[in-house]
C-alpha cells in the first residue's frame, strides 16, 4: 500500500488524478494540497474540495491551500485550456455552498505544514512507512516544502511529477506548462536527493481519451460518468482548438497516480535532468542529458542522474485502470 500526498492545480486532468488517488486499490491518499497553476490558487483549492466530495473521498481526506505564486516569477494561468475557474464546462460537481465541500477545506494550516504533519505521523511516529509525493501542477509547494523541512526528506519514498518534455513543450516550443510556471521550483525539486520520476509530455501525449474510451465511460449512465464525460468534452475541445488534437485530449496528470499504483505500465529511463532558467527562447525547458555528457553519478541529487523519466505507457492497461476506478467510485 502506497501512502500518497497529492499536490495539484485542478484542472480537468488533475481531477482525474484525484479520482485515481482515491480509488486505486493500493493507494492510501493522506491529503491534498493545491497550488497556483491552471487557475488562481483560490479556484484550484475550491475545485479540489469539490472533486474530493464528488468522488466520494473519505471524510478524513482534506485539502490545504498552498502557494498563490511561483517562487520568483509572477503567476500565469491557462484559461484557454481549463476555463477561467480551472474546471470549465464540468457539470454535476457539488456547489461551493455544499457543507461537505466546505468541510474539506482546512485553512488553519498551509500546504507545506500539512505535508510535514503527514510525514511526521506516517513516517516518524507511525509505522515508519514513507510517503510518495505526487505533484500534478507547478512545483512551488513541493520546492518550498523541501526547502523548509529538509529533515523530513528521508521520509519521502519518491516524488512523481507531471511536467516537462524531452524535446517538446506545450506552452512554448520547448517548455511544458507546469515547469514553465515555476522553473526555479522545478530545479530545486530536481536537485533534492530523493528518488524522482518525471512524467513528461512524451508519455502523457500517449494517453488520449479517444471516442472509443469515451463510449466505454458513458456505457452505463450515472451522475459520476456524466460529470466525467462533460469534463473530457471540454478538455477535448480545448485541445482541438489549441493544439489540433483530433482524437481526444491527453490525460496528463492521471498518469502520475497510475505510475505510483502500477509502475509496470511504464517504461522509464534514468537521466540527469535540469531546467533552463535563463534562455532567450528556452526558459522552462527540461534538459534531459540522454547521452550522459555530464557523466552524472548514481545519486538523485545535484551531481547525479536525478530523475527517472517515463517515456512509454501501456495505454490499454492505463485506461482499464481508470475505468476500473470509475466503477469503484460509482459503487461507493
Ligand atoms: C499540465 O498543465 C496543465 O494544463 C495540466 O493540468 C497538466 O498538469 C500539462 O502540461
Ligand atoms: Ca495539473
Amino acid at each position: 500500500l502506497h501512502s500518497v500526498w497529492l499536490d495539484c492545480d485542478p484542472g480537468h486532468d488533475d481531477a482525474t488524478a484525484i479520482l485515481l488517488a482515491l480509488h486505486c486499490r493500493n493507494i492510501h491518499l493522506l491529503g491534498v494540497s493545491t497550488v497556483h497553476g491552471n487557475s488562481d490558487a483560490q479556484s484550484t483549492l475550491l475545485n479540489a474540495a469539490r472533486c474530493l466530495q464528488a468522488f466520494a473521498a473519505p471524510e478524513s481526506v482534506k485539502v490545504y491551500p498552498g502557494a498563490s505564486k511561483p517562487i520568483l516569477r509572477s503567476a500565469q494561468h491557462a484559461p484557454e485550456i481549463h476555463g477561467v475557474d480551472g474546471l470549465g464546462g464540468v457539470e454535476g460537481l457539488p456547489p461551493l455552498s455544499d457543507e461537505g465541500v466546505l468541510a474539506r477545506i482546512v485553512t488553519s494550516s498551509k500546504a507545506i505544514e500539512a505535508i510535514a504533519d503527514a510525514l511526521r505521523k506516517t513516517w516518524m511516529d507511525g509505522a515508519g512507512s514513507k510517503i510518495s509525493i505526487i505533484a500534478s501542477g507547478p512545483l512551488t509547494n513541493v520546492a518550498l516544502f523541501l526547502s523548509v523541512y529538509p529533515e523530513l526528506s528521508d521520509g519521502i519514498e519518491q516524488i512523481v511529477f507531471m511536467g516537462g518534455g524531452v524535446g517538446v513543450g506545450n506552452r512554448t516550443a520547448v517548455a511544458e506548462f507546469n515547469i514553465l510556471c515555476d522553473p526555479e521550483a522545478a530545479q530545486i525539486v530536481l536537485d533534492t536527493p530523493v528518488p524522482k520520476t518525471m512524467v513528461p509530455l512524451n508519455v502523457t501525449h500517449q494517453a488520449i481519451v479517444t471516442p472509443a474510451i469515451q463510449a466505454r465511460l458513458v456505457a452505463t449512465p450515472t451522475p459520476l460518468r456524466h460529470t466525467l464525460s462533460t469534463l473530457i468534452r471540454f478538455f477535448e475541445d480545448a485541445y482541438k482548438a489549441t493544439f489540433g488534437f483530433d482524437d481526444g485530449p491527453p490525460l496528463h496528470d492521471a498518469l502520475t497516480v497510475a505510475y505510483v499504483s502500477c509502475p509496470e505500465l511504464f517504461k522509464c529511463k534514468r537521466y540527469r535532468v535540469d531546467v533552463e532558467l535563463e534562455g532567450k527562447h528556452t526558459v522552462g525547458e527540461t534538459i534531459a542529458d540522454i547521452w550522459d555528457y555530464r557523466r552524472a553519478d548514481d545519486t538523485w541529487g545535484p551531481t547525479g542522474k536525478n530523475s527517472l523519466v517515463a517515456l512509454e505507457l501501456d495505454v490499454p492497461a492505463f485506461f482499464d485502470l481508470l475505468l476500473d476506478c470509475v466503477a469503484k467510485c460509482d459503487a461507493v
